[in-house]
C-alpha cells in the first residue's frame, strides 16, 4: 500500500534524523532545535524485558499410574519427524508405476460465458496425455457437480462466474510439462454482467443465495428500544484471509485396475466426503473408493471441503486414463482456487441503559460466501450465534444474508464465523464505552453472561464460570495496576506505545448441524500386543493422533509404546465427519474409548506382552 511505505520512508528518515541529532550532541556540536525527550523513543527499542515462554499444564494425581497419558504433557508423536523433514506428507509420497501429472486450467474472468475451449496446441505437446473438461462427464453415469446445493461444477460448464475456476485440466509425463500445457489452453470468453464482488455490490443487486434471510428472534426488541436510555447505530466489517496452510491442496489418485478401485491419498480434513464426492462423480459405489490420509501439513478449516476443487479432477483423470495422477498446487494456485475465510459486514442498532448495559439489539449479518454455496449458510448461522460474544442481550433480532458474489467460494476457517460474530460484538462494546465515555473493561464487566441467563437462542447457561474466570484474569494480570503503567509510558513516548486488553470469548464447540457429531473406532489389537488404532479423525498437527493414544493408553492399561496410529482411512471407520468444529478429540476420544470398554473384561496379559 501506497500509504505504508510512505509512512515507512518517513518514519526510516526519522530515525535516521534522529540518530544524526544524537551524534551532534555527543560531539557538542550546537543543533538549532533539540527535539524534546518523548520523541527519542521512535529510535529506542524494547530492551525493558528479555522474552520468556512458559508451559502451563495440569498436574496428574499422585496415584495416576505411569502408563496412563492422560493429563500428562506428552511430545506430538510426529515432532521428530516433522523437525528432521522425516514425516511423510501426502506429495512426498514416491511415485507410484506409470504416474502422471494434472495441472489445473483455471478461469481469467470473474464473469463470463465460455466461447470456445481450444487444447489442441497443449495436446500437441511432448508428454501431455489427455485434456479434460465439463465435456468429459457430460454423459451418465458420470456427474459433474457436488455441493450441498449441486452448485459446484468440477469442471466449467458453459460460463465462469468466479476467477480461479476450474475450467479443465491437462495431464502430462511430469509437473513441468503438464504446467506449460495448461498454459496453452486456449479459452475465449464474453464477459458478462453483473460483476459482484463486495458485499455492498450483492445488497444493492440483491444477490443473496436465499430469498429470506436466516432469523433469530428473542423477547421483545421494539418494547426494548424504546425503553433505553440510549440507541446507538453501528456498523463493522471484517475482510477475508487465506488459509496459508504449510502443505497446499494434494491429491494422488491411483486406480488398481480392476472393478472400479481406487485409492485416494488426499490431503484432507474430510476423507468420507472425499471418497463419497469422488464416487457419485464416476458414477460407481463407495465401496471402490478409499481416501486416505496420513497427516496435513495444516488445514485450518480450508481443507474442509475445497480439496474437492483439486481432488475430484484429479481422481477423474486417473479413473479415465487408468493410471496414477498426482498433483499438488502451487501457492499461486491454491490462493486462486480456494477461497478465503469469509468477508463479513455487520449493520446493528443497540439499545442500552444509562450506565452502558445492553438490553435490546437488532443485528443485520452479511457474509461474501463467493460464488458457491459451499458451507457459507453454517458460517453464516455460527456467526448468529457468536454475535452477542460473552453479553447477555435479553432482547435481540440477528437476520444472516449470505451474499452470493463472483469470488471464488469462502470456506471454512479456523471459528467458522464464530471469530466474525464475536467481532460485532466487541465493536458495540467499544463503540458503546466511547459513547458513554468509559473504559471499555467495564462495558464488558457489566454486559456478562451469569448463571442462569438465557442466550439468544435459548440456551440457559449452567456452569456459567464467567464472571470468575474474568475476575481472576484481571488479577493474575495485575490488570489496573499494569493499565497506570502502560499510560505512564505512552505519555513518555511520542513514538511507541503499548498497549494492555481483555477480550471474554466464546465458543461453541461442536457442530450446529447435531448429526454431524458423532465419530467411530477401529481398535487392533495383535497378538504381541501392540495396538493399531485407527479413528475417524485426521491429523493436521493439532496432536489429535498423541491424544487418541493417551485415550487408549488409560482405557487398556498399557504404555504407549504399545499404540500406533498409522493414517485415516475411509475403509477403516466410514461415514466419518471433517475434523473440524473443535471436536475432534472429544468425539473420535469418546469413540476409543467406547470401542475399548467393551472388552475391558476381556482377559489381555499385557505383562507377559511386554516382556
Ligand atoms: C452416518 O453419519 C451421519 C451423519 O453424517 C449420522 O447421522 C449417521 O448416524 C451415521 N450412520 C451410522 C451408521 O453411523
Amino acid at each position: 500500500m501506497i500509504r505504508y511505505r510512505r509512512s515507512l520512508t518517513l518514519s526510516l528518515f526519522f530515525k535516521a534524523y534522529l540518530a544524526i541529532l544524537n551524534q551532534f550532541e555527543q560531539r557538542k556540536v550546537p543543533v538549532v532545535q533539540k527535539l524534546p525527550q518523548q520523541y527519542q523513543s521512535a529510535s529506542s527499542g524494547f530492551h525493558s524485558k528479555i522474552p520468556k515462554s512458559s508451559q502451563y499444564f495440569q498436574v496428574v494425581p499422585a496415584d495416576q499410574k505411569d502408563t496412563d497419558l492422560v493429563g500428562r504433557p506428552i511430545v506430538h508423536k510426529s515432532a521428530f519427524k516433522q523437525a528432521t523433514g522425516e514425516a511423510v506428507y501426502c506429495d512426498d509420497m514416491p511415485h507410484f508405476e506409470n504416474e502422471l501429472y494434472l495441472a489445473l486450467v483455471l478461469s481469467t474472468r470473474a464473469h463470463a460465458e465460455i466461447l470456445s475451449i481450444d487444447a489442441s496446441q497443449a495436446l500437441a505437446m511432448e508428454g501431455v496425455h489427455a485434456f479434460f473438461s465439463a465435456k468429459d462427464l457430460q454423459e451418465p453415469p458420470f456427474r459433474n457437480c457436488h455441493g450441498i446445493i449441486h452448485d459446484d461444477e468440477v469442471f466449467a460448464e458453459g460460463k465462469v462466474t468466479s476467477q480461479g475456476q476450474v475450467i479443465g485440466a491437462v495431464v502430462a509425463v511430469d509437473q513441468i510439462t503438464a504446467q506449460r500445457a495448461s498454459k496453452l489452453v486456449k479459452v475465449e470468453y464474453k464477459d458478462l454482467e453483473p460483476v459482484i464482488i463486495t458485499i455492498e455490490d450483492a445488497i444493492k443487486k440483491k444477490s443473496f443465495f436465499f430469498n429470506s434471510p436466516k432469523e433469530i428472534y428473542q423477547g421483545d426488541i421494539e418494547a426494548a428500544f424504546r425503553s433505553a436510555n440510549h440507541v446507538l447505530d453501528g456498523e463493522a466489517r471484517m475482510s477475508g484471509q487465506e488459509h496459508f496452510y504449510l502443505e497446499t491442496h494434494c491429491t494422488i489418485a491411483v486406480p488398481k485396475g480392476e472393478d472400479d478401485e481406487m485409492e485416494l491419498f488426499c490431503s484432507t480434513q474430510n476423507p468420507s466426503e472425499t471418497q463419497r464426492v469422488t464416487a457419485e462423480i464416476l458414477g460407481i459405489k463407495s465401496n471402490r473408493v478409499v481416501c486416505r490420509v496420513k497427516r496435513m501439513g495444516g488445514g485450518f478449516g480450508g481443507k474442509e471441503s475445497r480439496m474437492l476443487v483439486l481432488s475430484v479432477p484429479v481422481a477423474v483423470a486417473a479413473y479415465k486414463l487408468n493410471r496414477p495422477v498426482r498433483c499438488m498446487l502451487d501457492r499461486d494456485e491454491d490462493m486462486m482456487v480456494s477461497g478465503t475465510r469469509h468477508p463479513f459486514l455487520g449493520k446493528y442498532k443497540v439499545g442500552i441503559t444509562k450506565e452502558g448495559k445492553i438490553i435490546a439489539c437488532d443485528i443485520e449479518i452479511y457474509c461474501n460466501a463467493g460464488h458457491t454455496l459451499d458451507l457459507s449458510g453454517a458460517v453464516t448461522e455460527r456467526a448468529m450465534f457468536h454475535f452477542e460474544n460473552a453479553y447477555y442481550i435479553p432482547n435481540a433480532r440477528v437476520r444472516g444474508y449470505i451474499c452470493k458474489t463472483n469470488l471464488p467460494s469462502n470456506t471454512a476457517f479456523r471459528g467458522f464465523g464464530g471469530p466474525q460474530g464475536m467481532f460485532f460484538g466487541e465493536n458495540m462494546i467499544r463503540e458503546i464505552a466511547s459513547y458513554l465515555n468509559k473504559d471499555p473493561l467495564e462495558i464488558s464487566s457489566i454486559n456478562l453472561y451469569k448463571e442462569g441467563d438465557k442466550t439468544h437462542y435459548n440456551q440457559p447457561l449452567e456452569y456459567c464460570t464467567l464472571q470468575r474466570c474474568w475476575d481472576k484474569c484481571l488479577k493474575t494480570a495485575d490488570y489496573f495496576n499494569r493499565k497506570k503503567q502502560v499510560e505512564e509510558f505512552n505519555r513518555q513516548n511520542r513514538w511507541k506505545k503499548r498497549g494492555m486488553s481483555v477480550v471474554p470469548t466464546k465458543f461453541g464447540i461442536s457442530y450446529t448441524l447435531l448429526m454431524l457429531n458423532q465419530a467411530g473406532a477401529l481398535v487392533l489389537i495383535y497378538d504381541d500386543g501392540s495396538v493399531l488404532i485407527s479413528h475417524g479423525g485426521t491429523e493436521m498437527g493439532q496432536g489429535l493422533h498423541t491424544k487418541m493414544i493417551q485415550v487408549a493408553s488409560r482405557a487398556l492399561d498399557i504404555s504407549a509404546d504399545f499404540i500406533h496410529i498409522a493414517e485415516t482411512s475411509t475403509d477403516k471407520v466410514p461415514n466419518t465427519s471433517a475434523t473440524a468444529a473443535s471436536c475432534g478429540s472429544d468425539l473420535n476420544g469418546m469413540a476409543v474409548l467406547v470401542i475399548m470398554s467393551k472388552y475391558q473384561n476381556t482377559a489381555f496379559d499385557y505383562q507377559t506382552c511386554s516382556s
